[in-house]
């Protein structure tokens, strides 16, 4: 049996890697693209979701992260940082420990998920907050980029880009070619600037054809769709929490290029598609992450995605990372019983035949 070897050794050949590269590898990528049967059906579109929550850190992230550092140690750089709503310093984080890296982060205070926050302190990051949003943050850590010598590793370090490409590539390889639509959440807007280029890339190579591009930002933080920065962003969605995103040209191109569009969905929305998620197919993904299954079933209800097309939605991060939403978003919570099998089991008949 061979085993899968992450990022840099599978994926290679598209990567800007070399001998001196160091072969970082926590065995990221190679997540499933699960089919939605029961949501396919009712909805009328062929439905996959690119589970991404299975990275090493429980995101995304970790794509981009493993090329960002492995070439950070490459050049000769000590440390790393980054702004991040969470995921994104999770990831660093665990990279910068493998690759032996200072590793600095800095987050917006009271506002990232625990599951997140965890993960950073845990991999021994030097976890930062300040008093203001991610925009702030961002803004913070590319002047210091720039001056000191530390390596920035936010997505609009290019590494980043190429590795997270890569999920394209899979989306591609599991499908024998690229679905109709791709539907996926837009924050800081890196990834669906780097599935883009994935896309393309693979088509020129492979001759898989190429999906509209349609990507979900949150409406409380929807500066690329009312084409104007927002300096208060605010959505149940903390992941995408973002009022001035950094790739805000290449999502619009993404878009354009490819005959989708950059659309937003109410927190509304993006809490039930979380809820049906879990509870209709068993998936768990954050609540950023449903933004691009709330964001299909807006289109479907539009008319702008057709019936019987294919779909995938990624879903940027595992649901695990932010337990305190999904406690939140149920009504009904855990109930309290006897602990004695008689009173349990009356319990359980309550109004039905076992
Ligand atoms: N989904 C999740 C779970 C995220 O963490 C992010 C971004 C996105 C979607 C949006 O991706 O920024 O490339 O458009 N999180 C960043 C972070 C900002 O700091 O972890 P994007």
């Amino acid at each position: 049996m061979s085993s899968w070897q992450g990022l840099i050794k599978e994926y290679g050949e598209y990567l800007p890697v070399s001998n001196e590269t160091p072969n970082l590898s926590l065995s990221e990528g190679n997540t499933p693209l699960v089919p939605l049967e029961r949501l396919s059906k009712e909805w009328g579109v062929e439905i996959h979701v690119k589970y991404e929550g299975a990275n090493p850190t429980g995101s995304f992230k970790d794509r981009g992260m493993v090329m960002a550092v492995a070439k950070a140690k490459e050049e000769g750089s000590k440390a790393i940082i980054c702004a991040s709503t969470g995921n994104t310093s999770a990831a660093a984080a665990a990279y910068g420990a493998r690759a032996g890296l200072r590793c600095i982060v800095v987050i917006p205070e009271g506002k990232i998920a625990m599951g997140k926050l965890a993960q950073a302190v845990m991999y021994g990051a030097e976890v930062l907050e300040i008093k203001g949003n991610f925009d702030h943050a961002l803004e913070i850590v590319r002047a210091i980029s720039e001056v000191e010598p530390i390596t920035l590793v936010n997505s609009v370090n290019p590494y980043r880009i190429e590795g997270q490409k890569t999920a394209a590539f899979e989306v591609c390889d599991a499908l024998g070619q690229a679905p109709d639509v791709l539907c996926i959440p837009v924050g800081n807007a890196g990834n669906i600037t780097a599935y883009w280029k994935g896309f393309k890339e693979y088509h020129e190579a492979k001759g898989t054809g190429l999906p509209e591009m349609r990507g979900f930002e949150a409406e409380g933080a929807a500066a690329i769709v009312r084409n104007e920065v927002i300096s208060d962003p605010e959505t149940i969605a903390t992941a995408i929490r973002i009022g001035n995103p950094a790739s805000w040209d290449k999502a619009v191109a993404a878009a354009s290029e490819s005959n989708g569009k950059i659309d937003f969905v109410t927190d509304e929305e993006i809490i039930h598609a979380y809820q049906t998620l879990a509870t209709k197919e068993g998936v768990f993904a954050e609540p950023a992450s449903a933004a691009s299954l709330a964001g299909l079933k807006k289109q479907i209800d539009s008319g702008e995605i057709k019936q019987g097309s294919k779909v995938v939605c990624v879903l940027t991060g595992n649901g695990l990372k932010d337990p305190a939403t999904a406690i939140d978003s149920v009504e009904v919570k855990p109930t309290q019983l006897p602990n004695e099998k008689d009173g349990f089991l009356a319990h359980l008949k309550q109004g039905v035949a076992l």
